[in-house]
């Protein structure tokens, strides 16, 4: 199978990022086809610091690299390096309904959250679907969040397909139910424009003031644990199934005290992520390295999405025929 996937460095990636996108992007990556990218075209709806983008930008390819992305195996660009992307998107407005894109929940939350309803940020799954449907995947890992997005991708892909000639697959998402929804430290999903982030790299003394800051109930100590809260839940995606089911006895039978979980959860934290920080840290001191990654990876989705994009002009009358 052919997978695509995308992260917008829109912000520093945290624990929800890492088990909703990047881990079960990087579990794929061996058994099938993987194009990876980062969407600095997209966190121009958000982010209006060129230097601040850059920054993310490359904190993006890090965290990837971090995560054991094999530049041998997946391919990894930068969405801006790859233009028949933003040709793409251009022919495909063109057949997106207002609407469709009047109906994406992801448009509305962001104007409610505050961002400028512009353009680019109403047009916002239409850049989507191009990146999507310009290399002709099978799949589309993604988180819940992105349902809404893939089910629009297909929408416009038979549009365009119903107008112009069988150009594009209709992607399937690929959503792991299990980590659907990462709670974050107030009990909401985890996200940035919550401020209620675990980060996954920031020094100790953050992740220690998130995890501590975690909402818990005032049950005392020796009273039961209802084990359906977001402590339980969070220290849960870094325990074994066995380990669980141990806790939560203990949380069933009172006499555990929060202050313990959030200490076991911060150690859990950092022990799990370190190896990937010195990944990380080892791709930092290699910037030229990073640029090599994204510039092959770049070169090999363009020998893909070249003659995509191609066929659809050619189908569109584009061009000289
Ligand atoms: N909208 C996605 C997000 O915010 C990022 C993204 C952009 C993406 N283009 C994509 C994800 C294509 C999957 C496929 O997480």
């Amino acid at each position: 199978m052919r997978l695509l996937s995308g992260i917008q460095p829109s912000g520093e990636l945290h624990v929800g990022n890492y088990f909703g996108a990047l881990a079960p992007q990087l579990e794929l990556q061996h058994q099938h086809q993987a194009f990876y990218f980062i969407a600095d075209y997209h966190s121009m709806t958000s982010v209006r610091d060129p230097r601040e983008r850059r920054a993310l930008t490359r904190g993006v390819a890090l965290d990837y690299l971090a995560c054991g992305l094999d530049p041998q195996c997946a391919i990894l660009y930068r969405q801006s390096d790859f233009p028949e992307v933003t040709e793409l998107a251009w022919m495909l407005s063109t057949v997106t309904p207002m609407g469709l894109l009047e109906r994406a929940v992801s448009y509305k939350d962001k104007v409610a959250q505050g961002l400028a309803p512009d353009h680019g940020l109403f047009a916002y799954p239409v850049l989507q679907a191009a990146d999507i449907l310009v290399v002709n995947p099978d799949a589309v890992p993604v988180g819940q969040d992105q349902k809404q997005h893939i089910e629009m991708t297909r929408d416009i892909a038979q549009r365009f397909n119903h107008t112009y000639g069988e150009i594009f697959k209709l992607p399937e998402p690929l959503i792991r139910e299990e980590v659907a929804v990462v709670p974050g430290t107030d009990g909401r999903k985890m996200s940035k424009s919550y401020g209620n982030v675990i980060p996954m790299f920031a020094p100790k003394g953050r992740m220690k003031k998130a995890i501590m800051g975690i909402v818990t109930d005032s049950t005392p100590v020796e009273e039961p644990k209802k084990w359906d809260t977001p402590l339980f839940q969070l220290w849960s995606l870094f325990a074994t199934p066995i380990e669980r089911d141990e806790l939560r006895g203990r949380a069933e039978a009172g006499g555990l005290g929060y202050g313990e979980v959030k200490k076991d959860l911060l150690a859990r934290v950092l022990d799990h992520f370190q190896p990937l920080r010195s990944r990380r840290e080892d791709w930092e001191r290699r910037p030229d390295d990073v640029e090599d990654v994204l510039a092959s990876g770049v070169r090999r989705a363009r020998e893909i999405g070249g003659p995509v994009l191609e066929q659809a002009r050619r189908a569109a009358g584009l061009g000289p025929g």
